[in-house]
């Protein structure tokens, strides 16, 4: 019985290999992928979008990012994901209603804008709706810094660039605009 138990072992890859994310290509502010409205992500569950999304967590780390939206890294599909303190949020095909009327200015930056920042409105709080990376519903209602990167990130898919906002643009020497 051993004997056999030792063989069926070398069927099986590591896991490590199967499972290995990929560092994607974050695509920058004149190519206009960036600039294109999403179109819907068809299948959730398909393998193509589970590996995009491993991907696009891996991505987001690497760059030490606190969101990225798939038409980031040239996929023009309705997916983004969030990173923030140590808990990955991943939103399909998500929906924003039951925004606040209140709204607050705080300072952005855009992993596809590099070494610019500027301070954008934007409202306090929200309910986002979508389907998560098991292909399950979620629903959140989300205010603070989340609330804030699922407006910068919905903003991708519609093929806005938080510069198109802001009410000043800051670069390294100073004010561009
Ligand atoms: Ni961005």
């Amino acid at each position: 019985m051993q004997t056999e138990v030792d063989t069926l072992w070398e069927y099986y890859p590591p896991k490590a290999e199967k499972n290995m994310a990929k560092i994607l290509k974050i695509i920058q502010e004149k190519n206009l992928i960036l600039r294109k409205k999403a179109e819907p992500v068809k299948d959730p569950n398909s393998a193509e979008i589970k590996e995009l999304i491993a991907d696009m967590i891996a991505t987001m780390k690497d760059a030490n990012g606190i969101g990225l939206a798939a038409p980031q890294v040239g996929v023009s599909q309705s997916l983004f994901v969030v990173g923030l303190e140590d808990k990955n949020y991943v939103f399909i095909n998500p929906i924003v209603k039951d925004i606040s009327d209140d709204e607050t200015l705080f300072e952005e930056g855009c992993l596809s804008v590099q070494k610019i920042w500027g301070p954008v409105v934007r409202p306090k709080k929200l309910t986002i709706k979508a389907v998560d990376e098991n292909g399950n519903p979620v629903k959140i209602r989300a205010k603070g810094l989340l609330a804030r990167v699922i407006q910068h990130e919905m903003d991708h898919l519609d093929g806005k660039l938080f510069i198109d906002k802001a009410e000043k643009i800051y670069t390294i020497e100073g004010q561009r605009s």
